[in-house]
């Protein structure tokens, strides 16, 4: 199933919304589609003890596959920036454990989904395999 861009990039925003972000009041939304037209989506949780932080694609993956998610993970976007202003800075790409995170569930189900992620200037398109090439999973453990 071919996720429309723009409702998976809304899916993101609104997520964003339930973001905890008191620390760097920086909020992102993120949402992962999957083949069989789900989506699953997550926020950024922040904790005093900063580098506790989860990031919102993290979440939105513990999310999905709490709820039996093994694979299909055809399509993700995401969203953020300061409160109030999501999505009006530069585009948001997922930190290096999240693309990793990511990858996990994508490789089970042998897909390369494609990240969109919305800045001020438009939509950036990219491959989660040109993010993280070479990427160590769940085969690499033989
Ligand atoms: N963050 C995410 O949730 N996802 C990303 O892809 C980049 C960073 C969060 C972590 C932290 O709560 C805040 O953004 C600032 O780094």
């Amino acid at each position: 199933m071919n996720h429309s861009r723009d409702t998976l990039i809304a899916a993101a925003r609104a997520a964003a919304g339930a973001a905890y972000a008191p620390y760097s009041q920086f909020h992102v939304g993120a949402a992962l589609g999957f083949a069989d037209g789900s989506v699953v989506a997550g926020a950024n949780v922040e904790n005093a003890s900063y580098g506790l932080t989860l990031c919102a694609e993290t979440v939105a993956v513990a999310r999905a596959m709490n709820d039996g998610a093994r694979g299909g993970l055809v399509a993700v976007a995401l969203v953020g920036g300061p409160a109030g202003k999501v999505g009006a800075g530069d585009p948001v790409t997922p930190c290096g454990r999240c693309r990793q995170v990511l990858s996990e569930l994508a490789q089970l189900g042998g897909t390369d989904p494609v990240v969109w992620s919305e800045g001020v200037d438009g939509v950036l398109e990219v491959k989660l395999s040109t993010l993280l090439p070479h990427a160590f999973g769940p085969a690499s453990l033989g």
